[in-house]
């Protein structure tokens, strides 16, 4: 395993940036994902670490060795790709063994390392199958043992995930996530599904339109997004439009637009935020953060819509100058119909105050 370093790094596509001024380093066994909707530069930045493309500007190492204009197959990188890229009417064992036989290792030595990885994806009797005869979750794990039989420095997958349903999906997230952490290799993962890089990442990146926009662990980018992209991007959350009214001791105060007063506090807010009073201000509140009855910034309004989804019921409630999404566990019993009250709080606590 390595540690990956992308040092100041562009790539232009004519007179278009696909990637800009990206900064960071990868620790060595980290599992750490690129995170961001469709176009923000995931794959662009993911082919220069692989030497698939180089970099307009910047650097690229692999621990200390500069590998910005290496070619890919110097890289000893393994890459899964969004479609798998597998040889169809080839059998497992001979996809598996490709990189072994370009790399030139010996007949006996190869099938042992097949056999080996086949085991670790949990495909041990399958060796004689052609791909064409296997279940997508199947092929999956095919194209990542062919990934992981050359022992990579580093693993690359690309929205591996894209072509399961929503149950194979998780089980496969799971495999992936167990088979690097008994490896210890280090990690790169695309996607632009939230949920999954919040389940598998040690560390994530959210980008947007070729940008960094934020770097950090899972409850960082949940607990503290830097802006409303973020916020909204990482799960579902409400964002109120406020002015900043009053700041006592630790303690702040946002007015909405229908007179409203939220009370947080002062170090749930967005390091971007000044703290200046009359300043515009949004407020983040996560519907799972919302409760039933009174208590902090207690609210009373009307129900809009209900879903009952197995885990919660979610309803909208409108609030007259906004509206909120509310997830609540635990009151099955007490389900409300669209046009009824209802009477909600928010702890102070669950309050977070970003910027414009
Ligand atoms: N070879 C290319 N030539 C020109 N423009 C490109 C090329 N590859 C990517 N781009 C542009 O660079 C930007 C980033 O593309 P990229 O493929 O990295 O996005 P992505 O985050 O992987 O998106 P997706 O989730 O859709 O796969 C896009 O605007 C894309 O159109
Ligand atoms: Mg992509």
């Amino acid at each position: 395993m390595k540690r990956v370093t992308i040092e100041n790094v562009s790539k232009q596509f004519g007179q278009l940036y696909g990637v800009k001024d990206v900064d960071l380093e990868i620790k060595a066994g980290e599992f750490f994902t690129f995170l961001g909707p469709s176009g923000c530069g995931k794959t662009t930045t993911l082919r220069m670490i692989a030497g698939f493309y180089y970099p307009t500007k910047g650097k690229i190492l692999f621990d200390e060795q500069d590998v910005t204009r290496l070619q890919p197959n110097k890289r000893n990188i393994g890459m899964v790709f969004q479609n798998y890229a597998l040889f169809p009417h080839m059998t497992v064992d001979e996809n598996i063994a490709f990189g072994l036989q370009v790399r030139k290792f010996s007949k006996t030595e190869i099938q042992r390392k097949v056999d080996r990885i086949r085991r670790q994806v949990h495909l041990s009797n399958y060796g004689d199958r052609k791909i064409n005869e296997l279940s997508g979750g199947q092929q999956q794990r095919v194209a990542l043992a062919r990934a992981l039989v050359i022992e990579p420095d580093i693993l690359l997958l690309d929205e591996p995930l894209s072509n399961l349903d929503a149950k194979l999906r998780e089980e496969t997230r799971i495999e992936i996530k167990r088979i690097q952490s008994e490896l210890g290799v280090t990690t790169i993962y695309v996607t632009h599904d939230q949920m999954e890089a919040m389940a598998m990442s040690d560390r994530i990146m959210v980008m947007e339109n070729g940008y960094i926009k934020q770097i950090g662990t899972p409850q960082e980018i949940y607990h503290r997004p830097v802006d409303r992209f973020v916020a909204n991007f990482i799960g579902e959350t409400n964002l109120i439009e406020g002015i900043l009214e009053a700041i006592e001791g630790e303690e702040i105060q946002v007015k909405t637009a229908n007179g409203h007063i939220f009370t947080g506090r002062k170090q749930q807010s967005s390091p971007a935020l000044t703290h200046m009073i009359g300043d515009k201000v949004f407020i983040s509140i996560r519907p799972e953060s919302i409760h039933l009855g009174t208590g902090d910034n207690t609210l009373t309004g009307k129900i809009t819509f209900v879903e009952f989804t197995g885990i919660s019921v979610n309803y909208i409630v409108d609030c007259n100058a906004f509206s909120l999404k509310v997830m609540l566990i635990n009151s099955y019993d007490q389900i409300k119909k669209i046009g009824e009250d209802i009477t909600i709080h928010i702890t102070h606590d669950s309050l977070y105050f970003l910027g414009e």
